[in-house]
């Protein structure tokens, strides 16, 4: 056993380590399970008694002797790995990560408001909890008149005068502007609005509408025919014809709703547009006198027009989409259609 000692107690002071995983070899070769050091641990056991004492102490001596050499090994290895610099390389590229895309609802809205920007149209927002007064009565829909029921309405609030009420239209947006801007004004009021529908493949009790409206001195038809044709161009391609058709809505007066040509056979006729080569894509008409008047805004002095579209509507129209529902069940096969985003 003395040999034994002295052999490893030689061998440790000759021992080097370059890397982690020599100082690995290292401990496990002495102090492992099957160790050196381990199996004379063993051997003690058989030891003469009266011998016991002086070989005890030195074992112990010789087991701290080792673990202190393959601390001190460890220490002098990590030293220089730190030294030579980090192993990892940093000019590697990073992992990818998947990004997320934008709503259809959001990207065509976008589309809308640059092309209206373009045009020199501001952008106002209002409240969607909104009051009687703003929704209907400023807009010509006086109490009971029967153009109400034209947009099913969710009430907050009922029993008073000016009951608060889920926006039906963001044409409430426009009374607010007529309110409290000077004039002339030229703005278009995205946003959320409510119906109470039941939902299906054409309806929703949620959906999105863009509103907009212009006011000056001398604003005829023929301004509004350019403005929405120009629009139309710009959202559907530049051959685009549009035609207007007389329609009824109790804040304009001539009112009509426009349709586009159909951007999938060019007016042939399909099954998108139902063989009429048309489709429909928003309402509009020249302010009436009332709405005017009712916002104080002289009306033998200034004219103007207004349209409103549904965003959704749109959107559908631009990727035939044909189920509104889409839009507001969040499964992303129909949402990483639209996912214009690269990975980085
Ligand atoms: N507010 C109408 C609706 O929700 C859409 C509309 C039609 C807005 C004609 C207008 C307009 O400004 O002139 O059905």
């Amino acid at each position: 056993m003395k040999e034994a000692i002295e052999k490893i107690t030689a061998e440790l002071e000759e021992l080097k380590c370059a890397t982690r995983k020599e100082v690995e070899e290292a401990r496990v070769r002495f102090l492992g399970r099957k160790g050196e050091v381990t199996a004379l641990f063993e051997q003690f056991r058989t030891v003469a008694p009266e011998q016991k004492r002086e070989f005890g102490k030195k074992l112990n001596e010789l087991k701290q002797a080792v673990t202190a050499r393959i601390e001190a090994l460890k220490d002098s290895v990590e030293e220089s790995v730190s030294a030579s610099g980090p192993s990892e390389d940093l000019t590697m590229p990073g992992d990818p990560f998947p990004l997320g895309s934008r709503h259809p609802v959001s990207i065509v809205r976008e589309q809308i408001v640059d092309i209206f920007r373009k045009f020199g149209y501001d952008v106002a927002e209002g409240p969607e909890i909104e009051d009687d007064y703003h929704v209907f009565e400023a807009l010509n829909f006086p109490q009971n008149h029967p153009a109400r029921d034209m947009q099913d309405t969710f009430f907050v609030s009922t029993g008073h005068v000016n009951p608060l009420l889920l926006r039906t239209h963001t044409s409430s947006v426009q009374v607010r502007e007529m309110e409290s801007k000077s004039l002339p004004i030229r703005v278009i009021c995205p946003g959320r609005v409510f119906r109470n529908e039941a939902i299906s493949a054409r309806a929703h009790c949620i959906f999105h509408q863009v509103e907009g409206l212009y006011i000056d001195k001398g604003v005829t038809f023929a301004d509004l025919k350019q403005a929405i044709l120009l629009f139309a161009r710009e959202m559907f391609g530049s051959d685009t014809q549009i035609r207007m058709r007389p329609s009824y809505f109790p804040f304009t007066e001539p009112s009509s709703e426009v349709d586009v040509s159909c951007n999938i056979c060019h007016g042939k006729g399909c099954n998108i547009c139902k063989g009429t080569g048309w489709l429909e894509i928003l309402g509009c008409g020249m302010v009436d006198p009332n709405v005017l008047e009712a916002s104080g805004i002289d009306s033998k002095v200034y004219s103007g027009f207004a349209f409103g579209m549904g965003i959704e509507r749109i959107a559908m129209l631009k990727w035939q989409v044909n189920d509104l529902r889409h839009y507001f069940e969040n499964d992303m096969r129909f949402l990483r259609e639209f996912d214009t985003a690269t990975e980085v």
